[in-house]
């Protein structure tokens, strides 16, 4: 009997070692860091719990997150136990899985009461999976816990990773030519008197010489030929139009750059580098020496790229017992930056610009020393110190606010500094911080800001893109040349909290820069320069992707054309060109169909392959693309024999962009989304 016993307890552990092998567990690492979203998702530690429930093995997930894997039909099914983390929070949150593409299962919404919901659903056939964690109201908020959760495969195999759903794109920025080519901005702003600084962007082999052959005609600019750097101080508004040449031993290039003196500033999208997304609270002025270094050994300002902006945590922590400002209110600074000046000098000497941050609240939101009741202070604090940049970030002004009417309780902090700024003897653009609090892209030009976020923070996940794509779509009426919406720091390259390199896939990288590009979207990096890969550096010096972005005309693209899983997105250019975005929204390959008459063009167009810089030939009417899952092809058309714009809408000089995209939205809800006639 004894034998029997022990032959049944032999039996049926090793069915359950052979059910085991078949249960590939979400907290598996090779499962586990494929999780993408706002944080990090991670193995719950001894004791960690859901609320109410129990569970052998689980992790701790912050929302929104996604997890893709491509289970090849081999899967049988999901099941998980779901709950809030054990600190529980006031959002309701639930887990969802999508098979192909389509919601199969879901929990409900739980709140820290509800206790955990354990979910389980049928994979069978599924060429895919996707499980994802959402908080209903505010998406950001939130943490959950996935407990025991397993997808049972088919003996012998293991879901993939989802790039090898669609062809991945490698590499299709060229090599950089060696004779000199002009990049990024044609113009650029500055008020009168106010010191004038702008680094001329042209690449091409090295030595190259720069010269603007009518410089005498500007009266107080200066041109400096070892950096390119046009500076100076011009007293009398007006347009003041450069004749610039570029020579080297492989040719010669033209370029007429445009000086606005007058109130704008930012006249085509800041584009630089940020510290946070890299570093966060680790940053120090010697990081940031080291990232300006990084500009120069990249040549970053060949191709307009001309920031580098510290972001929070220069700055004495508001609990920290040593004073946080000095006699006369001067803010003071932590161990890490011991000289603000001199850092400042040392950017300025390799012919970028920096900018700095801080909060209109009492503390910024990590709990240093902000800028409440000190403003004028502080922005003539930081013009002393020589900065060109202030991120201006909410934080705890929500606090100061309470009680206030809506709109003026957000547009007041911004209206303040705003004021401060503006009144300098020097330029400091104003980036209000807002995350769309307020619609700030409805009045951020009203308080002297030149860009405004519309979003929360942006993480490297598909999710953060395609909800940025949203805020486009939905606010691009309120970009014009000296005031952008902000979707803030791209993710591409190593940034640090998702513990290394972006999840984002190769494809959605290009969607990403692409559509920061047609957004007129400020690209702000946010990757450790110092170990950034040969395709993230691809992505950000093609000089034919950027001119997109910082076109003279200023005008964000509108969403022309869209059908279930795709959308082509068009913004017309300086000149008379126009840039095309094809967008596929979903996983798997397509071909896209973008019907020129959608964005009101007429005629033949000759085409251009942005990120290939490779001529497409003429088209008529309509252009295909076979576009992988998650990329983008981003084309530019220019006029050929007939082209023109459609009688219903007008000439582009005569119409402004405003009222052109009205009627090119009218014209699409009538004659429908996809159909290209
Ligand atoms: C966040 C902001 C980030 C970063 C951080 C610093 O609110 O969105 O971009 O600046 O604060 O504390």
């Amino acid at each position: 009997m004894k034998n029997f016993l022990f032959f049944v307890a032999i039996l049926t552990l090793s069915a359950a070692q052979a059910l085991d092998v078949n249960r590939v567990y979400l907290d598996e690492d090779d499962i586990r860091s494929r999780f993408a979203g706002n944080g990090i998702v991670r193995v719950c530690t001894n004791g960690e719990s859901i609320v109410g429930g129990e569970f052998k093995r689980g992790l701790v997930v912050p929302s929104p997150a996604r997890l893709c894997l491509v289970t090849d039909g081999k899967a049988k099914s999901f099941s998980a136990t779901f709950g809030q983390f054990e600190k529980p929070n006031r959002s309701m949150l639930h887990l969802r899985v999508w098979c192909d593409g389509k919601l199969i299962a879901q929990t409900p919404e739980l709140n820290s009461t509800s206790g955990p919901h354990r979910v389980t659903a049928d994979l069978k056939g599924a060429r895919w999976v996707e499980i994802d964690v959402h908080a209903v109201g505010n998406p950001w908020a939130g943490k959950s816990v996935i407990g025991d959760a397993f997808i049972e495969m088919e003996e012998g195999f293991r879901p993939r990773d989802i790039t090898c759903l669609s062809r991945q794109l490698g590499v299709l920025t060229p090599k950089s030519s060696d004779e000199p080519r002009f990049n990024g901005p044609k113009v650029f702003g500055a008020r009168p008197g106010n010191p004038v600084f702008f680094r001329i962007p042209v690449s091409g082999a090295k030595p190259l010489n720069v010269s603007i052959e009518n410089l005498s005609e500007v009266p107080g600019l200066k041109f400096n030929s070892d950096l390119n750097l046009i500076e100076g101080r011009v007293e009398n508004p007006g347009v003041y139009s450069l004749k610039v040449v570029a020579k080297n031993a492989a040719g010669e290039a033209r370029r007429e750059i445009k000086l606005h003196i007058g109130e704008k500033l930012s006249l085509t999208p800041p584009m630089g580098w940020n510290s946070w997304n890299a570093f966060a609270h680790d940053v120090s002025a010697e990081k940031i020496r080291k990232m300006a270094d990084a500009f120069e050994r990249l040549n970053l300002a060949d191709y307009g790229w001309s920031y580098i902006l510290v972001d929070d945590g220069w700055q004495i922590k508001a609990d920290a017992k040593e004073p946080r400002r000095d006699k006369n209110g001067v803010q003071l600074t932590n161990e890490r930056f011991p000289d603000m000046k001199a850092l400042a000098d040392y950017v300025h000497s390799k012919g970028l610009k920096i900018g700095l941050y801080s909060s209109p609240g009492p503390v910024t939101c990590t709990g240093y020393e902000g800028s409440f009741l000190h403003e004028k202070t502080d922005a003539l604090t930081y013009a002393d110190w020589g900065y060109d940049f202030l991120k201006y970030d909410w934080c705890s002004y929500g606090n100061i606010a309470k009680g206030e009417t809506v709109q003026l309780k957000y547009l007041y902090p911004y209206l303040i500094m705003g004021r401060n700024l503006r009144a300098l003897k020097r330029d400091i653009v104003h980036y209000a911080c807002a995350y769309g609090f307020g619609d700030v892209a409805t009045w951020g030009a009203s308080v002297n800001a030149q860009c405004w976020r519309t979003t929360r923070d942006l993480f490297d996940f598909w999710g953060g893109i395609l909800t940025a794509m949203d805020q486009m779509d939905a606010l691009w009426r309120f970009v014009s040349p000296g005031g952008w919406n902000d979707m803030d720091m791209m993710v591409i390259g190593d940034i640090h909290w998702s513990g290394g390199k972006t999840r984002l896939t190769p494809n959605e990288q290009y969607t990403h820069v692409s559509m920061w590009a047609m957004g007129a979207v400020p690209m702000i990096l946010g990757c450790d320069l110092d170990k950034i890969d040969d395709f993230t550096l691809s992505l950000i010096t093609n000089g034919e992707v950027i001119d997109i972005n910082q076109d003279s005309l200023g005008a964000a693209a509108a969403k022309v054309q869209c059908g279930e899983g795709w959308s082509c997105w068009a913004r017309p250019l300086d000149g008379g060109d126009f840039a095309v975005a094809m967008v596929n929204e979903s996983q798997l390959e397509r071909e896209i169909l973008f019907c020129l008459e959608k964005a009101g063009l007429e005629g033949r167009w000759a085409v251009r392959d942005l990120w290939r810089q490779r001529d497409e030939g003429e088209v008529v009417r309509g252009y295909r693309a076979k576009v992988p899952g998650h990329a983008t092809h981003l084309i530019r058309l220019s006029p050929r024999e007939g082209a023109r714009l459609s009688d219903r809408l007008g000439d582009i000089r005569e119409n402004s962009w405003l009222r052109r995209a009205e009627k090119i939205r009218g014209q699409q809800q009538s004659a429908g989304c996809a159909d290209c006639p």
